[in-house]
């Protein structure tokens, strides 16, 4: 089967695109084989085709693709449209429709919107009256995170959107669930009945998601300051990574059906008792023998700035099966490591029968589900010590699975492909981002931040949340095993 798309990208000279979506666009275009393609470039300044070409042209070869892939990709339409001044969306249509019939195009279109929340609303209106909408062929929209600045601008985007587009037709975008490690959860789940049996509060003490991040906001205070940790990362990757690990086992591998039990986990989920948030923010600091400016020293962060760069929270999914089982939630920048890791912790045995009187109540299994910078599978299990003596030690086992299996396809690159052949199992749908800010509404106003130094693991504080027995986050190297007895 032959496919030709026209991709019409807003906001394409931002850096997002440029850092990202071009090259993987690129990528998908060319391993997907879509026969024939055009790129309508469209921003607010004034360029040239020529100069959004070689916009273009940089960006691919700046992310490595080789000059074979590059001269591929370009070899397709590429044109560019400014949009702003009235009449400007029309022409965009003419533009694109004219391009469509003399490159033999059928008409099957990705609407992609990297563009920020507040200028969502207007770039819809904007393709409605362009007629873009509508074609011979389908007609896609793609809407970048974040989607909303709250859950007020959440739905009023849902509602513009849906004046035009049926939600059949939208794909917002979450990267982090185009990513190998992410998508795997699914299968380790679902696949594996031996975790699935112990999946819940009669055999799970607590469960732990992390996303740390060494660097800072490099350069995008901009967006960032308007933003925070809880917008930037809580309501979108960290809460995906819940719902994958919470949520019941869908009635099929189908969007809908896995979509609307990722929902469900978000619906149970309790109210946030404010006791239950901290926040920070980072100060200066030395790291690794380096010294650091603090958050608010960033450029184009003003010093009454009270943007959080760090949160983390203790939530509770009020359902049959996790019923009392503390999810503890951590995200933060110029944290001592990068990794993103879900920790579960097992309950004790109900007896402490092998462990020496003063060791009991004894280990527990720990599962790590390490998803980066190195993709690691990790369970700890108690061994009986060689000898005479009953000595217990607690012992990894550990898949890398750099070491057994292939590389894996770059996350903007398997969504782009997912959007083209209309699956929306990866993109969040219209509810699930709405119950999402639902939940989160109420730390969104929080100014209450702790000072925390870069290269830690956060503001002390934060220990104070974890209410299960060894009473600390899992340090971000990952989890130790206990000595013997
Ligand atoms: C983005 C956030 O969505 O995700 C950034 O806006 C963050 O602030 C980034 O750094 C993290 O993504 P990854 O894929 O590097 O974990």
């Amino acid at each position: 089967m032959t496919l030709d798309v026209t991709f019409i990208i807003f906001g394409a000279t931002g850096s997002l695109a440029r850092t990202k979506l071009l090259p993987s666009l690129a990528r998908a275009v060319i391993d997907s084989g879509v026969s024939h393609h055009a790129v309508i470039g469209v921003g607010t300044t004034q360029r040239s085709n020529e100069e959004f070409e070689q916009i273009v042209r940089t960006s691919m070869e700046d992310a490595g693709i080789d000059s074979e892939c590059v001269a591929r990709f370009l070899g397709g339409t590429i044109a560019y449209q400014a949009v702003g001044d009235p009449g400007s969306f029309v022409a965009l249509g003419d533009l694109v429709r004219s391009i469509e019939a003399e490159a033999r195009l059928s008409g099957n279109r990705v609407l992609y919107l990297a563009v920020p929340p507040s200028k969502l609303d207007a770039t819809v209106d904007g393709i409605a009256e362009s007629g873009l909408d509508t074609s011979a062929g389908w007609t896609r929209l793609v809407v970048e995170k974040p989607f909303g600045t709250d859950l007020a601008t959440a739905m009023e985007s849902n509602r513009t959107i849906h004046r035009v587009f049926s939600e059949d037709d939208v794909y917002r975008i979450d990267h982090y669930l185009g990513k190998e490690t992410v998508r795997n959860l699914l299968v380790f789940r679902f696949a594996n009945a031996l975790f699935e049996h112990t999946w819940g509060r009669g055999q799970i003490e607590s469960v732990e998601i992390t996303v740390a991040e060494s660097g800072g906001v490099q350069g995008r205070a901009a967006y960032y300051d308007e933003s925070g940790a809880a917008r930037d990362m809580l309501q979108n990757h960290l809460t995906q990574l819940l719902t994958l690990v919470a949520m019941e086992p869908p009635v099929a591998m189908t969007a809908d059906a896995i979509r609307t039990e990722k929902v469900k986990v978000l619906q149970s989920a309790r109210s946030i008792d404010p006791s239950d948030v901290v926040i920070g923010r980072y100060g200066r600091g030395t790291f690794n023998g380096a010294s650091f400016d603090g958050y608010l020293d960033e450029p184009g962060v003003g010093n009454t700035s009270t943007t959080p760069t760090f949160v983390a929270i203790r939530l509770f999914i009020d359902n049959w099966r996790w019923q009392g089982v503390p999810f503890y939630l951590r995200t933060g920048k110029m944290m001592s490591a990068r990794t993103t890791h879900i920790i579960v912790r097992y309950a004790r045995p109900p007896v402490c029968l092998v462990h020496a009187p003063d060791a009991c109540p004894g280990h527990q299994n720990i599962l790590m589900l390490r998803l980066q910078p190195d993709e690691r599978f990790e369970l700890l299990i108690d061994v009986k010590e060689p000898g005479d003596t009953l000595e217990v030690r607690q012992i990894p086992l550990t898949v890398r699975y750099d070491d057994i299996l292939s590389d894996a396809p770059d996350a903007y690159q398997t969504l782009l492909t997912d959007v083209m052949a209309g699956d929306q199992t990866l993109f969040v749908r219209s509810d699930e981002v709405e119950a999402s800010w639902r939940l989160y509404e109420p730390i969104l106003g929080r100014t209450d931040l702790i000072t925390y130094a870069p290269g830690t693991d956060g503001p002390d504080s934060a220990e104070a949340l974890v209410s299960t027995f060894p009473a600390a986050w899992t340090p971000l190297a990952g989890p130790q095993p206990d000595s013997p007895d």
